[in-house]
């Protein structure tokens, strides 16, 4: 059997969970004391909609210049600052008095309302130039953001319910340990079915590269060709020339089960930890684009 589950960076830190469930295990990020961050974030979105919606520009167009504008900008680059200290922050274990579970929480609901702070301070003016690209890149940080947090809130329950609460590495012992039974039981059956199952150990494949993951399954699986060739030279056997076959299409039925588990196990922790190659190169650009367009506005100033 190979086993290459190479997850990627923030799964394998994590551990299958995000970094904020092992400061509190059991406690949701989402709902972290009762909402209270969705709560500032909601205070911080109705402040500014409530601004803008009052304020008279002097050349009566809203943007970025006025003094609203530069208000909203400063607090949106603020946040966006905030929001990229969370990659540091994250790998200071037991630094500060707020949990993980809290700055997660936090930078979850900030993270959705910057999008309102930031497109109200650019007063809705959307083109293609380093403005417009720092905003694409802020919506694409976000919506990436958006999808991990999902993904967090879903997959490591059911990475747990998928393996029964039984630990990764004692599941891939029981395949191995099936492996050397598939092998002892098929000694005194034919060639080619002999040969079959020890195909089945060595080349069953569970992780490999992130596409496979992701699909979570092989169409070419050994370990199933040996179990579709025991079954029919099963339905072919008489007798007691059956009982071998049978014994060894048990072991290979349950081999069979468990590789499912570890490739649904291997998928999800692909998809706990795909989206940050999303989330954290766009959070550079975002950086990089916010800094020229800092720059360039006073430029031409
Ligand atoms: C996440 C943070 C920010 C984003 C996404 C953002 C985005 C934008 C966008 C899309 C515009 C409209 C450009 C146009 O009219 O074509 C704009 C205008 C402007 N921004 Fe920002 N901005 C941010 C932060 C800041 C900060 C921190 C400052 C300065 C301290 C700033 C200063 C300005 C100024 C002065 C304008 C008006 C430019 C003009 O009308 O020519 N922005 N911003
Ligand atoms: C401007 C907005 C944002 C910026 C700059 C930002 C930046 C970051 C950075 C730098 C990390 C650390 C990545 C790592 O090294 O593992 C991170 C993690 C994360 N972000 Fe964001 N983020 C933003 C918005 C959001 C939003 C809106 C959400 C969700 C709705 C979100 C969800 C997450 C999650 C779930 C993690 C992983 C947490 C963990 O592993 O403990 N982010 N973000």
């Amino acid at each position: 059997m190979t086993v290459a589950p190479r997850s990627p960076p923030a799964a394998e830190s994590a551990g299958g969970a995000p970094a904020a469930y092992r400061s509190r295990p059991h406690e949701p990020f989402l709902v972290h004391r009762g909402l209270r961050y969705l709560w500032v974030a909601a205070a911080v979105v109705a402040a500014s909609v409530v601004a803008y919606a009052i304020h008279r520009p002097r050349l009566g167009v809203a943007n970025g210049g006025t003094w609203l504008g530069y208000t909203l900008g400063v607090i949106a680059a603020a946040l966006v600052l905030w929001l990229a200290y969370y990659r540091i922050r994250k790998r200071r274990y037991g630094v500060g008095r707020q949990p993980l579970t809290a700055w997660l929480s936090a930078h979850v609901y900030l993270g959705i309302a910057v999008v309102v702070v930031a497109t109200l301070h650019a007063g809705f003016e959307l083109g293609p130039n380093v403005h417009g690209l720092t905003w694409v890149l802020l919506v694409v940080v976000v919506l990436s953001g958006i999808v991990g947090a999902l993904a967090y809130a879903r997959y490591p329950r059911q990475m747990t319910r998928n393996r029964a609460g039984v630990a990764l590495d004692d599941l891939l012992n029981q395949i191995a340990t099936l492996d050397a039974e598939c092998r002892a039981a098929s000694l005194d059956l034919d060639d080619a079915l002999a040969r079959a199952v020890h195909a089945a150990g060595t080349d069953t494949r569970i992780g490999g590269g992130w596409w496979r993951r992701v699909v979570g399954r092989d169409d070419r699986c050994p370990t199933r060709h040996a179990l579709d060739l025991a079954r029919s030279r099963a339905r072919d056997a008489v007798g007691s020339d059956a009982r071998p076959l049978r014994r060894l299409i048990t072991l290979l039925a349950r081999k069979d089960a468990l590789v499912g588990i570890a490739r649904r196990e291997a998928r999800m922790r692909t998809l706990l930890g795909l989206w940050l190659y999303v989330h954290v190169p766009a959070t550079v650009g975002l950086l990089t684009a916010l800094a020229l367009h800092v720059v360039s506005v006073f430029w031409y100033w």
